[in-house]
């Protein structure tokens, strides 16, 4: 049975120390433990479960749930599965549906995200206000298969297939329905779900703050290529900050080229 390797959460106390003596920004305990991991954090090697042989399932790794992450001050590679649905790493693409295609998440936090990513919304709104640039909305959190049917085919009505398609994903084939991506606005500041987004104050301190509460902009510019989808300064996609902080070390934008995975421009069908 597939055993995926652990590498140790530990970190010597003077490396701690190291980290606190030299300035490092304090933005609360979830924002410490972020930017200690991207201080301190390994090389990152590929998740074993990219080279499973197809058909096979592996055992989940340890720790592998969408439980808040214990480990505040590593990266460890192995932490959660890239390909279970429930999972915290799950990546979802045109060539990677949801299994089961129809997945739901199990626990919803007290916004429409699954738990984590709800909690670390919460966080991010919070501080988003502290930091004077406005309030942060969700306009959509969890979708199911059959919300994103009607999402799919309004954005192909609307632009045709192609343009339509580098927007929705097909149903079974969203990050939203993992319950861990979110799309959003800031009150009052428009460009809302439009690429103008990215030029306005909170999506300007989103783009740059976002890793420190464990989201990433998943489809940023110049990655269509990559991702299959149009830049989305809006869509955000919760991974949890061992991850965010170590893509941002290594100054790696999207999940397919962090985790070496194919890129995914188009569906096989
Ligand atoms: N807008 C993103 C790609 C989705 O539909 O999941
Ligand atoms: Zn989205």
């Amino acid at each position: 049975m597939f055993q995926p390797k652990r590498q140790s959460g530990s970190m010597p106390v003077n490396r701690l120390l190291t980290l606190f003596i030299s300035g490092v920004v304090a933005f609360g305990s979830l924002s410490f433990a972020g930017t200690a991991a991207l201080a301190a954090s390994p090389s990152a090697s590929p998740n074993p479960e990219v080279s499973i042989p197809a058909g096979e399932t592996p055992a989940p790794p340890p720790g592998e749930s969408t439980a808040p992450e214990t480990c505040g001050f590593c990266f460890n590679p192995s932490a959660y599965s890239l390909v279970k649905g429930s999972s915290l790493w799950v990546v979802v693409n045109k060539q990677r549906p949801l299994n089961p295609i129809t997945y739901t998440p199990a626990q919803f936090g007290s916004v429409n995200l699954s738990k984590p990513a709800a909690d670390a919304f919460l966080k991010m709104k919070a501080g988003m206000k502290k930091a004077g640039i406005g309030t942060l909305i969700l306009n959509s959190g969890f979708r199911s298969y059959n919300t994103q049917v009607g999402v799919h085919s309004k954005q192909v009505a609307r632009l045709g297939l192609k343009a339509g398609e580098a927007l929705a994903a097909r149903p079974g084939y969203s990050e939203h329905q993992t319950g861990l991506a979110a799309d959003v606005s800031a009150l009052g500041q428009g460009c809302t779900i439009q690429v103008c987004f990215a030029k306005t104050k909170g999506g300007k301190w989103l783009a740059a703050n976002a890793w420190q509460y464990g989201f990433i902009l998943r489809y940023p510019a110049g990655q269509t290529a990559t991702t299959g989808y149009q830049f989305e300064p809006w869509h955000f996609r919760f991974v949890g900050i061992n991850l965010a902080a170590e893509m941002k070390s290594k100054n790696i934008t999207v999940l397919e080229k962090f985790w070496q995975l194919p890129a995914a421009p188009s569906y096989s069908y």
